[in-house]
This record gives structure tokens, C-alpha cells and sequence, in this order.
């Protein structure tokens, strides 16, 4: 085993907590739902049945409405900011663990497949995926009726932290429309563990807490808080994942005979990607967010608006992103930056405003190659690689300079280390 490999399953197993892991100790304490599914497949390379647990812990704790929370508090710890005090979301799981009350990108179905696919358990992991296939598909359609209540074919998220991609610019005109007033006094514990330069503003945060307080006083009914909610943007980038979830899906409940889920995740993926049209910017040449509030773009050009080649979208668009990632790349230094550094807002160190991230670029890279856009699948594996040879597995970097930002010895990083240095199967194999 290379050395980088070997630093990677370390930092694995030093946030290892037995059932599930934290991403970091310190600055994230508890389950994050989207960390876990991705840090499965880099368990896959040294511990199968460790990825399938990490997966389970999450499942266990899926409401009963269907939806899986964004964080899962297995143990109390004080130095994360809002706990489950604030979130207050009651007996919504079947276990007495809280939880948040807010989802996050739905990578779920993407990953079991890649799992089973690659499984040397095959047993193993045929049993565990027949399991999770009813629970993964329950998210998907509590997506589609809670999220998508007109029957668009795109889902909307309700709080930036659903996104995966907290502070992104994209958020910036439509958290302006929740006011921070009323919001409970608070104290943030994320900027004694980071450098505040790299997290989100106050301002931002109180209006991140003022909406929570908003859906808790609507007791978590899901039913009421799409229409309920200042906040309701429709993200290229999520609803690319999700549709990515729903066609994995459909492909491992053909294989193990479930007919049932397999036709409607086909019809979910299918109304998603000729949806997903709508969001299609001619001039920037990629997509863009659309804030449902006030039906209108979101003329912003971040990274949620090139993750859709993560789907299977029209070649014709797969070509325009992978010659707009091309483009970008001409002026970034480690590629994929999470928003254009071209643009006025843009930010090279805080958080989702400009540096780099391993998962996102896994996932494009994932995409492109599946397009046949190798040369730049390729460019974003080495550059990730160089990042990590230069600044160790930091949460995320600096695009022109990689300087490591936010935490340090970061699960999912080195998940996604893993995944890169030794591919089961080359990205695309699952097509
Ligand atoms: C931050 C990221 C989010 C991630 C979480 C835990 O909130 O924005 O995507 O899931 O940290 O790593």
C-alpha cells in the first residue's frame, strides 16, 4: 500500500466512532448524512462491512415520513453549534437519537450501487442492499411529494445547509429575504475550531438559525413548510445527484427484482433530467439556480450548476460543461474551483464561495468520464491528488494556492483520497 493510502484509512479510522464516523473531530462531532454515504465507498477498499454499517446507522434513523436527517446526534457533545436544544425536532425517527430536521444531497442510491457492484461480499452486500432499497426509495419519493408539491419534475431545498454547499453565492439573494429578526441569541462554536475567514458570516448564520426556529415553530410538518419556507431554491447540483440516486436505484432494484421501485425511480430520474432544461443558462453556458419564491435564475456561476454532469444529461450539455470546466480551468490552479474565480464574489478561502472540494470533484469527474470527457476527468483526479501531496486532508482549499482551509483530517477527503488511488473499477464502470 502507497503511503497516501495508508494517511487516509488512518484519518478513516481515527474518526471511526464503530457505526458511523465523524467527518472531524472538534468542528463536526455527530453523523453528517451525506459524509457517511460517500466515506462508505472509501471503507469499501479496506473494510466492506464497515461501509455497508456506516450506511445502516444513517437508515436507522430515517423518519417516518421518509425523509433522512441532515446530521444525527449519537452523542451529546457541546462544541457544535445548533444542537439538538435548538432543533427540537421530537419523536419524528423510530429511535430516541435527534436529529436535525433538514435533509441533505441524496447520494444514497448512487453509493449502494457503486457498493454492490464492486462488493467482493456479494452475499453481503446483496442482503444489505435488499434492506436499504425500500428505505432509499422512501427518501426519493418523500422527495418528490414534500419538495416538489406542483409536480415540476425538480425538488427545492428550504435551508442552505440542504444544499451540502452552506454559503455558496447562490444563497446570497434569497437568505436576504428571510429576516434575521426574531432569531434566538446564539453563540457559534464552528469559528473556535476554523479560521472565521473561512466560514460563513454572522449575519448569515443568524438567518440559518432564524429559519430553523421558523420550521420548529411549524412542529416539522412537512406538509407545510415548502410553501411555508422565505427560502425554497431549486439547486442544479442536488437535483442532479438525486436524479443520478433514482437511476442507480432503479438499476439495483431491476437486479434484485424489484420491479416496483425500479419503474418509479426510472420515472422519477426521467421527469428530473427533462426538468433539469429549465435550468439551463445559454449564457454562461451552464446551469443555474432557480429561487421558487420568486420564480426567477439565479444568475450565479458555482459549482452547483456543473455537478449536473454527475446525471445523465444530453450529450450536447455534457459537452458545453466539460468545454466550461476547460475554460474554468485556464485560470485555476487545482481544479474545480466552487465558484468562477472570474466572478466579483468570489472568495478563495471561505468555505463554498471559491475552494476546492474532493467530493464535488469526484463526482464531476465521475460524470465526465462517463460523458467521455476523459481529459478533463483526468485533470480534476490529478489536481485533487496534488492537493492533498501539498496541503495533507483538509476539508477543503484553496483553488490558486492550496492552502489547506476549515477543518483538518477530514473523513470524506480521505474517502475520496481512496477512491481515487485505487479505483475497484474505473468511474463509469457502473454505467
Ligand atoms: C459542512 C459542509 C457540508 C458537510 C458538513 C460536514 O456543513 O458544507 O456539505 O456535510 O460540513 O462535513
Amino acid at each position: 500500500m502507497d503511503d497516501m493510502t495508508a494517511r487516509a484509512q488512518a484519518i478513516m479510522r481515527l474518526n471511526d466512532r464503530g457505526a458511523y464516523t465523524v467527518p472531524t473531530s472538534g468542528l463536526y462531532p455527530f453523523q453528517w448524512n451525506w459524509d457517511s454515504c460517500l466515506s462508505a465507498l472509501g471503507f469499501q477498499h479496506f473494510d466492506e462491512a464497515r461501509a455497508w454499517t456506516e450506511i445502516d446507522t444513517l437508515f436507522a434513523h430515517q423518519w417516518e415520513d421518509g425523509m433522512v436527517p441532515h446530521i444525527v446526534f449519537h452523542r451529546p457533545d457541546d462544541g457544535y453549534f445548533p444542537g439538538p436544544d435548538v432543533w427540537r425536532t421530537g419523536c419524528m425517527t423510530p429511535t430516541p437519537t435527534p436529529t436535525t430536521g433538514i435533509t441533505q444531497p441524496p447520494v444514497a442510491g448512487f453509493c449502494i450501487r457503486r457498493l454492490v457492484d464492486r462488493a467482493a461480499d456479494r452475499a453481503l452486500a446483496e442482503t444489505r442492499a435488499r434492506a436499504l432499497l425500500p428505505q432509499i426509495h422512501a427518501w426519493h419519493k418523500w422527495f418528490y411529494r414534500h419538495r416538489d408539491p406542483q409536480g415540476t419534475g425538480l425538488v427545492a431545498i428550504l435551508h442552505p445547509w440542504e444544499s451540502g454547499r452552506d454559503n455558496s453565492i447562490d444563497w446570497d439573494a434569497p437568505l436576504e429575504r428571510v429576516s434575521p429578526e426574531g432569531v434566538e441569541p446564539f453563540t457559534r462554536k464552528d469559528t473556535t475550531h476554523a479560521d472565521p475567514a473561512h466560514r460563513p458570516t454572522q449575519g448569515q448564520y443568524e438567518r440559518y438559525i432564524r429559519l430553523v426556529q421558523h420550521f420548529r415553530d411549524l412542529d416539522w410538518d412537512n406538509a407545510r413548510l415548502h410553501d411555508a419556507s422565505p427560502f425554497r431554491v431549486v439547486d442544479p447540483g442536488f437535483n442532479a445527484i438525486l436524479v443520478r440516486s433514482c437511476t442507480d436505484l432503479a438499476a439495483l432494484a431491476d437486479d434484485l427484482g424489484e420491479a416496483e421501485i425500479a419503474a418509479r425511480s426510472r420515472e422519477f430520474a426521467t421527469r428530473g433530467l427533462a426538468a433539469m432544461e429549465s435550468l439551463w443558462s445559454e449564457a454562461r453556458g451552464q446551469y443555474l439556480c432557480h429561487d421558487r419564491a420568486t420564480g426567477r435564475a439565479i444568475d450565479s456561476p458555482s459549482i452547483g450548476g456543473l455537478l449536473p454532469v454527475f446525471a445523465a444529461i444530453p450529450a450536447p450539455r455534457a459537452a458545453a460543461l466539460a468545454a466550461r470546466i476547460a475554460h474554468l480551468g485556464e485560470g485555476a490552479e487545482y481544479m474545480v474551483p466552487s465558484h468562477d474565480p472570474a466572478a466579483p464574489e468570489f472568495d478563495s478561502l471561505r468555505y463554498w464561495r471559491g475552494p476546492v472540494w474532493l467530493i464535488v470533484n469526484y463526482m464531476i469527474a465521475d460524470g465526465l468520464a462517463r460523458a467521455g470527457h476523459g481529459v478533463q476527468a483526468d485533470r480534476i483526479v490529478g489536481d485533487s491528488l496534488r492537493l492533498i501531496r501539498e496541503s495533507g486532508f483538509a476539508e477543503y482549499y484553496d483553488t490558486h494556492t492550496a492552502e489547506p482551509c476549515g477543518g483538518s483530517t477530514f473523513t470524506w477527503t480521505a474517502a475520496m483520497v481512496i477512491e481515487f488511488l485505487t479505483p475497484i473499477s474505473r468511474p463509469g464502470d457502473t454505467a
